[in-house]
């Protein structure tokens, strides 16, 4: 079969990435999760005292940072292992105000794009039908509700034995949202193409076999 180019984009929460893996590992596809790199330059900065607020400064950390992932979808920040650390809550707000930021997006477009650059590839973030790969094949904006979007998080993060409030986690996806929704660059938005999914009452398989059926009418297509 063709392998195709694959992306997923969407608010956050929405489960992107819990779909986008499990159809990565069907098809034997590589999966990107570019959140991730957003999430380690938020991190780094909280780390080392740089200003989310001040872009230049941001934009001047960017040389002291080195993302890799590998196939197990561990993530390092320069050689060290960030998989867990960068899924608190503090990391999704600081990548959401450091994500803004053109240079921030430039260094890691570019990445972004590398790695894709094979094909037989899934990847899910807020640009990715837009920006990074304008020509993917298969355009996929998944949605759901910020109340089941809270929920979902909430019940993660209880598994992960981090603090969880439901309202608290509900305000934060609502002004993540907002800033994502809102910046001038790269704003989260469907393409024109893309093909709206909405989860709040679909259970993961049903999602997953909605996806399963899109990719191989587009691989016959192809
Ligand atoms: O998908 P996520 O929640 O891990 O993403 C964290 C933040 O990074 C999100 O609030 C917005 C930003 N982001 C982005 O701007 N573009 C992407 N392709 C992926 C994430």
């Amino acid at each position: 079969m063709k392998k195709i180019s694959i992306a997923i984009d969407g608010p956050s929460a929405a489960g992107k990435s819990t779909i986008a893996k499990i159809v990565a590992k069907k098809l034997d596809y590589v999966y990107i999760d570019t959140g991730a790199m957003y999430r380690c330059v938020g991190y780094y900065c909280l780390e080392n005292n740089v200003d989310l607020h001040d872009e230049n400064a941001v934009t001047q950390a960017l040389d002291n940072i080195k993302i890799e992932m590998n196939s197990a979808n561990q993530v390092f920040l320069n050689q060290e292992d960030v998989s867990a650390k960068i899924r608190h809550d503090r990391i999704s707000m600081a990548a959401s105000v450091v994500s803004a930021y053109q240079e921030v997006r430039n260094f890691l477009v570019l990445q972004q794009r590398q790695m894709a650059s094979q094909g037989g590839v899934i990847l899910d973030g807020r640009d990715i039908g837009t920006v990074v790969l304008p020509d993917a094949q298969l355009k996929i904006y998944q949605v759901a509700s910020s109340k089941t979007r809270a929920k979902r998080r909430y019940l993660e993060n209880l598994q992960r034995g981090l603090e969880a409030d439901l309202d608290t986690i509900q305000k934060e996806i609502e002004q993540r949202d907002y800033q994502d929704m809102h910046r001038k660059i790269s704003p989260l938005k469907k393409a024109d193409d893309a093909i709206e999914i909405d989860t709040s009452d679909l259970s993961l398989e049903e999602v997953v076999d909605k996806v399963m059926e899109l990719v191989i009418q587009k691989q016959k297509e192809g």
